[in-house]
């Protein structure tokens, strides 16, 4: 009797323990999918590590721990290419979001938020692990959408590296039906797992994609 109740205690202790390894190794779901028809989960922000940073033009920046950790390699590895990338923005909470809708709507209009920028509640940014790049090109910051994009053989080097770091470009040309945003070069999503990363990047499909297949 009295070897059973070890035994018992004994799995008891392993499970809880192999749950606490789980959860120091990030216990959040790294497909977590946010779109126009999937807000974030509740609770989400409560299970997320968030690390600060301040970027070269001095803004404060959250990223996810681990999207952070990735973030940093896929940026050295770039450097060592010579192309020089910087963090504009990460983490978002609801209010910043509302803000940015607000700038957007007053510089560009309201068409243009529509396809480039989500209500609040629903962007992926509030989940830690969507990154928005900017470069550094012979050595000025290129942050402005519409100045970003004159740079495409540079996006595509740096979308080249994304999958070993875990990383999708998330909003693809050709695929605004399936995301409904256009076409971002800087916007990148930590998915966790070089693997899964490098499936939907040779596959040339969405996350939604992938998560439906
Ligand atoms: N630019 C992306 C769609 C966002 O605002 O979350
Ligand atoms: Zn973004």
């Amino acid at each position: 009797m009295k070897k059973v109740f070890c035994v018992v205690l004994i799995s008891l202790l392993a499970v809880l323990l192999m749950g606490c390894g789980k959860k120091d190794a990030g216990g959040i779901d790294y497909l977590v999918l946010v779109n126009k028809e999937h807000k974030l989960p509740e609770n989400w922000e409560k299970e997320i590590t968030i690390v600060k940073y301040v970027d070269s033009q001095g803004w404060d920046v959250e990223t996810e721990e681990k999207a952070y950790e990735a973030y940093q390699k896929l940026h050295d590895a770039l450097a060592e290419e010579d192309i020089h990338v910087d963090l504009d923005s990460a983490y978002r909470s609801v209010a910043e979001q509302e803000r940015i809708v607000q700038d957007f709507t007053e510089k560009y209009g309201e068409d243009y938020v529509k396809q480039y920028v989500a209500v609040p509640g629903y962007s992926e940014h509030h989940t830690g692990l969507a990154l928005d790049l900017y470069l550094n090109i012979d050595g000025q910051d290129v942050y402005e959408n519409e100045d970003m994009v004159q740079y495409p053989e540079v996006w595509a080097k740096i979308h080249e590296k994304l999958p070993e770091y875990s990383f999708i470009l998330r909003y693809l040309e050709g695929k605004e039906d399936v995301t409904g945003y256009s076409y971002e070069p800087w916007h990148i999503r930590y998915v966790g797992d070089p693997a899964i990363a490098k499936e939907i990047t040779e596959k040339g499909i969405t996350l939604e994609e992938y998560l439906e297949s």
